[in-house]
């Protein structure tokens, strides 16, 4: 039988940097942790637009389609700001997730015992945090048509749509209430049904899904204002937030502050099953191109090494990899390695983008 196929997409700024060490895990992995994949990289995002005119080619998104699993860094920066909208980095990125339908992006937030001193909020609020935002991809205000920026009278109107059919809810909620059995088994659902209909659409779908095929699973509603207060009141209220595209990006960004820095936050973004019985897949870290620091091996690379442990549970059924993979990286943390974006603690070890990396493999290494 073929190896399991890997699409990495590495993309700009930070983004190279922290999937070279992605790599060095899934070599560690081909060499010693018996595992071995088929890896093709390619471009995304401004270095494709540099290459090739568009964030992402036809024959880019043809190979993504066809693997088992794409891997992305991260796209955009400020050079590419003042880029015709149609060809953004951004783009590239959300063709991705469109044309592969990747509907539910599952952005689980958890903070290692060894930064629960480090977050900004009290240690007590936030150790032993563990919640899952599973984030609606594919619609949305991202999405929703019209959309643009049109004349009207002597002046320009700005125009973005918010439009979430039922099914598009059905399909994201049943992904929650699924990961929900197999946690605390509770749905905390996030939307803005006091001021917006398709609010109330998504409170009616998702309670209605709840109803007839998960009675088992505790569900409440919540406004997405308030859910925000709540991410930093009391985080540990939660296990699984489901939310709409727009609401879910912000309030993750939220959540990783939570666990120490938005350098530790990995993600999954899942589709339909394929053929294969694999769900369609892109693992990314939540995190951007973060042009502050790019260049200068500073990078948490965690964000996406952990993305990549997510690729080894949820994509290749390697659940025991998976948790190897993630006790090495709190073995290091224990250790006290600490990358620029988690200094400040007396006593820790300060390391760079590649040190991390280093530091993990041989974490791997002594796990066997
Ligand atoms: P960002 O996430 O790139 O950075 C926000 C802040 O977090 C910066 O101070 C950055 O230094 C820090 N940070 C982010 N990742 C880090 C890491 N791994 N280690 C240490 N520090 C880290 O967000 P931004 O600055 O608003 O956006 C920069 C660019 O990235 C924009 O073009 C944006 O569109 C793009 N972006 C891309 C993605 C993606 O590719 N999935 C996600 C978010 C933003
Ligand atoms: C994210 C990013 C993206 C989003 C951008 C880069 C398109 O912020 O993945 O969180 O808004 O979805
Ligand atoms: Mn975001």
């Amino acid at each position: 039988m073929s190896n399991p196929s890997l699409l990495i997409l590495p993309g700009d700024g930070i983004g190279p940097e922290v999937m070279t060490e992605v790599t060095k895990i899934i070599d560690w992995y081909g060499a010693k942790g018996g595992l071995k994949f088929d890896v093709t990289m390619d471009l995304v995002g401004g270095c494709a637009y540099d290459k090739h005119g568009t964030p992402l080619t036809d024959e880019t998104m043809a190979k993504a389609q066809d693997v088992d699993a794409v891997l992305l860094g991260a796209v955009g920066g400020p050079k590419y700001d003042n880029l015709d909208f149609s060809v953004k980095p951004e783009r590239g990125l959300l063709r991705l997730r469109k044309e592969m339908d990747l509907y539910a992006n599952l952005r689980p937030a958890q903070c290692f015992d060894a930064l629960a001193d480090f977050s900004s909020l009290k240690k007590d609020v936030v150790a032993g945090l563990d919640l899952m935002i599973v984030r609606e991809l594919t619609a949305g205000v991202y999405f929703g048509e019209p959309r643009g920026i049109f004349e009207e009278g002597n002046e320009r109107v700005g125009i973005n749509t918010q439009r979430y059919t039922e099914s598009e809810i059905d399909r994201v909620a049943r992904s929650a209430f699924e990961l929900a059995r197999k946690r605390d088994n509770k749905v905390t659902s996030v939307e803005k049904a006091n001021v917006m209909e398709s609010g109330i659409l998504w409170r009616e779908v998702v309670q209605k899904v709840r109803d007839e095929d998960y009675p088992d699973v505790e569900l409440n509603h919540m406004y997405a204002d308030n859910c925000a207060m709540q991410l930093v009141r009391a985080p540990k209220q939660f296990d699984v937030i489901v939310t709409d595209n727009l609401f879910g990006d912000i309030l993750s960004d939220c959540a990783a502050m939570l666990t120490g820095s938005l350098g530790m936050l990995p993600s999954a973004s899942l589709g339909a099953p394929m053929a294969n019985g694999r769900p369609k897949a892109l693992y990314e870290p939540v995190h951007g191109s973060a042009p502050d620091i790019a260049g200068q091996g500073k990078a948490n690379p965690i964000a996406c090494i952990l993305s990549f442990a997510m690729a080894l549970r949820y994509s290749f059924d390697q659940g025991a990899e998976a948790t190897r993979l993630e006790q090495a990286v709190e073995k290091v943390l224990a250790d006290g390695l600490r990358t620029a974006d988690l200094l400040g603690e007396e006593g820790v070890k300060p390391v760079s983008t590649s040190e991390m990396g280093d530091a993990i493999v041989a974490a791997l290494d002594a796990s066997l």
